[in-house]
């Protein structure tokens, strides 16, 4: 490589995204880049010339070590739309101006389908002009709802904080007198895709019941029977576990997180923000049976807990930024990398390139066949494929009793 890398964060963050980044500046250095810069705020930082040079950050291995174990976007996130390159070319003139000028020769962006949407445009437009730049994705996202690869990283340790959590809220309702009825209601992200919110029967084993019931987005979410359901279950046992997604929604197409209030906020990708639906159904089991509930939000505590990341997870994340940036220096543009499960035991995966228009914008959900008939749990198949995903661990590096992360100040207003 003769020229210089210059690699974005974009979407909603991980607890391994920064993996992803360590292995791009890793790999970028290794195939000889004269410089590394990283994008403040993704695309959109890029737009104000907001970016660093990466090697006054990451100085040394142990610098490496402990941004691998840091959670959140190290150089800032955005969700930032791009227009249609038809739309307005001034700001394509003006990105392609700024990469001329930094002598950019790879342009790498780690981020889920929407961010990927960039990449397609970015590379849509290097080719119509015969700009000589390479635009390749890395993926992520917690959600795991991007299409061509097996999973994405940042899956598998929300996976795991989402299963060692949800056993930690058993034993905590179970922990009281038997004669007390209560009913938690956890609510899980992952928009439309039911991924994260299944991972909540993992809780279940030899010293866990795990939860009673699982609602993902891909089935249809009916009120009336849930409630019967929630009944059914307390005539028999005293505390009941439910796991369902932010994304329910009823049949008629309204997110349960609209009927129960909800936010008005819609991101520039046209996304709303879900939250309020377990609120809102613990309130109506509150009030049409009569017990006491619970509603958690695991919020952002699922995307950030790097405390607790699957080791599998950090070194894919790590794994799939180097061969974004071997595949950009090897000449392919408009790709994104991809993870392919090679076995499942013991398990083994490798990397490969797909074309990013075939990936960019489009959901993949949980197949039918992997829920159960009623639409109230995941099957075992669902098990065994998020299993291996969660495995092993990656200790923080710990400085007065607390995980050390690397630390880059991040812009005000
Ligand atoms: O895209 C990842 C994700 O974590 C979704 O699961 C969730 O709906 C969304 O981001 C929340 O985004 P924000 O924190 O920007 O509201």
């Amino acid at each position: 490589m003769h020229g210089n890398v210059i690699v974005g964060q974009s979407g909603g963050p991980t607890a391994v995204i920064n993996s992803s980044l360590a292995g791009v500046f890793r790999t970028a250095i290794d195939r000889g880049a004269k410089k590394v810069y990283g994008m403040r705020n993704g695309i959109q930082g890029l737009l104000d010339e907001k970016y660093v040079d990466l090697s006054n950050y990451i100085k040394n291995e142990l610098d490496i070590e402990i941004l691998k174990r840091t959670p959140s976007a190290f150089l800032g996130t955005c969700r930032y739309k791009l227009p249609a390159i038809h739309e307005d070319q001034e700001i394509y003139k003006r990105i392609f101006e700024i990469l001329d000028k930094l002598k950019i020769e790879c342009f790498i962006y780690i981020g889920g389908n929407d961010s990927m949407d960039t990449i397609k445009k970015l590379s849509d437009y290097a080719m119509l002009t015969g700009a000589s730049q390479k635009f390749v994705g890395v993926p992520k996202t917690i959600d795991n709802d991007l299409a061509l690869t097996d999973h994405t990283p940042g899956y598998g340790s929300a996976a795991k904080y989402i299963a060692t959590s949800t056993k930690e809220i058993i034993r905590d309702g179970n922990g009281f007198s038997y004669k007390k009825e209560q009913v938690t209601i956890i609510e899980i992200m992952g928009r439309n895709a039911g991924w994260l919110t299944g991972a909540a029967a993992l809780a279940k084993g030899e010293d866990c019941e795990g939860v009673d019931l699982i609602y993902l987005p891909e089935v249809p979410f009916d009120i009336d029977k849930f409630l019967e359901k929630v009944k059914h279950l307390l005539a028999k046992k005293s505390t009941v576990f439910v796991a369902i997604s932010e994304g329910i929604k009823l049949k008629d197409g309204t997110y349960v997180s609209e009927a129960g209030g909800g936010s008005d906020y819609v991101d520039a990708f046209g996304h709303k923000q879900l939250t309020g639906s377990a609120t809102y159904l613990a309130n109506l089991v509150a009030h049409t049976i009569g017990c006491k509930t619970r509603a958690v939000e695991f919020s952002t505590l699922q995307r950030s807990a790097s405390h607790l990341a699957s080791r599998t997870d950090i070194n894919e994340a790590f794994m799939v930024g180097g061969a974004a940036v071997k595949a950009a220096d090897e000449g392919d543009s408009g790709m994104m990398v991809v993870i392919d499960r090679v076995s499942n035991d013991p398990y083994q995966s490798a990397t490969g390139v797909y074309d990013v228009h075939r990936i960019a914008n489009d959901e993949k959900l949980v197949p039918r066949e992997w829920i159960n008939k009623e639409g109230t749990y995941v099957t075992e198949d669902f098990i065994d494929y998020v299993s291996p995903l969660i495995q092993g661990d990656y200790p923080c590096v710990m400085v007065n009793g607390l995980p050390r992360h690397l630390y880059l100040k991040h812009d005000d207003k």
